[in-house]
């Protein structure tokens, strides 16, 4: 008989999976299913950038690469966080097989068993996950009750977090909320992570996704350089989600520790696809501009259809999510939506809170209004 490790008994399969197999199960039957439950955008990955991992292929970039990256990339991603007000230079990255594995890194690296990590609800998923994989014991603050912002939250968050909190982890634009959180807010961060002395992983993967609030890059913040963790990554910004591109910038002696744990489990990120990442980070300004356009009328689209339907979201500022209210019980509402409307939503309390579904505005306009009229007709909404 196998025996398995307390480690991964603590993490449940993902929530969303019972949604993704019903789907699954209802398209094989021939169903028209509406996904609004995907995170990752519904555009191909620019030209440019798959023309250039064709080149480097062709050009036999196929073998390892060093650890924590090549080069040409490290040095493009430390100009761009230069270009943010961010002092780093290439020894201050890794990086990683998507920013999922930098994310990852960064846990096993900073928090041991019994630490404290405080996570602000609704949260991404895979956080929780892996603060438990690392032994953490966790603290949430919810910001559901202040329209998803956080500086109507900051008092709940100075009563939570103490000089026992290893770590505190920000999303800016979050997925599942959209919300784009204030210089107001990230400064009431700040002041808590230097008063309690906190590490903050600020997961800046929905950066370039905004609509006219952008987020501060928080280590640019006075006191927060040597106390934070970027996360950013190449699967939304690009629609690169199956290159698996991400990466890491944080303080040398964090590098050095991570660094280890890189290249005993990945070794590397993929050689050709890090020189289709120089390319993503250099040439690419347009095809961003029309990506984040066209999410900008879909999220206009969807809060105006569900307003003529008396359900009032707040616009929000970034990503391609909207959490939207629901019954009490959104695990039964989500399977009834796909079941009934054959419409794919995520519930919201596989983020911590219950009560929502987040939808994803990554489809088309049609197939957004598709969905809106299903859910009405079968009286989900
Ligand atoms: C908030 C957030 N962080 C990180 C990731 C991981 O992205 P990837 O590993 O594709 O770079 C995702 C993907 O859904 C995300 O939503």
């Amino acid at each position: 008989m196998m025996e398995f490790t307390d480690r991964v008994s603590r993490v449940e399969p993902s929530a969303t999976l019972a949604i993704s197999q019903l789907a699954g199960e209802l398209e094989a039957e021939g169903a028209d299913v509406v996904d609004l439950s995907v995170g990752e955008p519904d555009f191909p990955t620019p030209e440019n950038v798959v023309d250039a991992g064709k080149a480097s292929m062709d050009a036999g970039d196929t073998g390892y690469t060093s650890s924590n990256g090549i080069s040409e990339l490290r040095e493009a991603i430390a100009e761009k966080l230069q270009g943010d007000g961010l002092e780093y230079g290439p020894e201050n990255v890794i990086v990683t097989p998507g920013a999922k594995q930098a994310l990852y890194e960064t846990f096993q690296t900073l928090v041991q068993e019994g630490d404290e990590v405080v996570l602000l609800d609704p949260a991404w998923v895979s956080y929780e996950a892996m603060a438990k994989l690392a032994g953490a014991s966790l603290s949430r603050v919810d910001l559901s009750a202040h329209e998803f912002r956080l500086e109507p939250a900051l008092d709940e968050l100075a009563g939570t977090v103490s000089d026992e909190t290893e770590l505190l982890v920000v999303n800016s634009p979050s997925n599942p909320s959209g919300a784009v959180y204030t210089d107001e807010a990230l400064e009431g961060v700040r002041d808590l992570a230097v008063e309690h002395d906190i590490t903050v992983i600020s997961d800046e993967i929905y950066e370039r996704i905004t609509y006219g609030e952008e987020p501060t890059p928080l280590a640019t913040l006075e006191g927060m350089r040597e106390r934070t963790v970027t996360i950013n990554g190449f699967s939304k910004a690009y629609s690169m989600t199956g290159w698996r591109l991400g990466y890491l910038a944080a303080p040398e002696e964090l590098i050095d520790e991570a660094g280890k744990l890189h290249s005993h489990s990945v070794s590397c990120a993929t050689n050709f696809v890090q020189h289709a990442g120089c390319e993503a980070l250099e040439n690419t300004e347009e095809s961003v501009e029309e990506m984040v356009e066209a999410f900008e009328d879909r999220r206009d689209l969807l809060v105006d259809l569900l307003a003529e339907h008396d359900i009032d979201v707040r616009a929000p500022e970034g990503a391609f999510y909207m959490m939207v209210p629901v019954e009490e019980d959104d695990q039964s509402w989500c399977e009834g939506a796909i079941q009934d409307a054959h419409v794919a939503t995520v519930p919201g309390g596989a983020f911590g809170t219950p009560g929502y579904a987040r939808i994803s505005y990554a489809n088309s306009e049609e197939r957004i209004r598709e969905a809106v009229d299903r859910l009405v007709t079968e009286g989900y909404l």
